[in-house]
């Protein structure tokens, strides 16, 4: 393990990270479509790239390439559940962002990143969930329910769910510690009010 520093916002930690340059060479695993978060990583990380959509890889590979301080490995095209590939005790660590809504297996995917983070290692999360303050929002948590359930969002919108929350699975994972927030995502648009929930935070194996 060499630097990360444990925070509850993403992109703090991004800028930290972009701060600390210096303490750079940590290992990352992510999935970053279409490389939007390279900006925030530190010079010199070294990538790792697990996503199962083969079309993501033109995007990705055009992507890295404005971003020569990072080395961006081959993208690994595979479901996080299913990334053995990965060698265990091996990252840093590990970023998603806006992927959890869409897993099948959430349980087995949290197992296969405490697997490959090294003893220490960090994984910092930040999703949209269902609505979680029903008194005040009861109306977005129906509409998320009935779209999804119908199936109309996750066809529209690459399997997206609307009505999934991470966070107790997380929390009974196994990591050492959790430290997460549930909030509202500043969208102004419309139909994406329906992803404003969200959850972010860091755990530590
Ligand atoms: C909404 S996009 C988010 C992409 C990017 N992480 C971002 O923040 O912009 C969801 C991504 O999750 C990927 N994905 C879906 N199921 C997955 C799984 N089981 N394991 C890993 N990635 C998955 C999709 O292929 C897609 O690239």
């Amino acid at each position: 393990m060499k630097n990360t520093t444990a925070t509850t916002s993403i992109t703090f930690i991004f800028l930290q990270h972009k701060r600390k340059k210096k303490k750079s060479h940590n290992k990352h695993s992510s999935n970053s479509f279409p490389g939007v978060n390279f900006a925030y990583y530190p010079d010199g990380t070294r990538l790792v790239v697990v996503d199962p959509n083969p079309h993501f890889k033109s995007y990705y590979n055009e992507n890295r390439k404005k971003f020569p301080n990072i080395h961006s490995e081959e993208i690994i095209v595979t479901t996080g559940e299913e990334m053995d590939m990965v060698q265990s005790n091996s990252v840093d660590v590990v970023v998603s962002t806006l992927v959890f809504c869409s897993v099948e297996n959430q349980k087995k995917i949290l197992q296969q990143i405490l697997r490959v983070l090294a003893p220490g290692g960090k994984f910092y999360f930040y999703e949209h969930i269902s609505e979680f303050d029903i008194e005040r929002h009861g109306t977005r948590r129906r509409i998320q329910e009935f779209l999804t359930a119908t199936g109309i969002w996750p066809f529209i919108f690459d399997n997206c769910m609307l009505n999934k929350d991470m966070l107790a699975d997380i929390q009974q994972a196994g990591f050492s510690k959790v430290q997460a927030q549930r909030f509202y995502s500043p969208i102004d648009h419309f139909v994406f009010q329906l992803v404003k929930p969200s959850l972010k935070g860091v755990a530590e194996k």
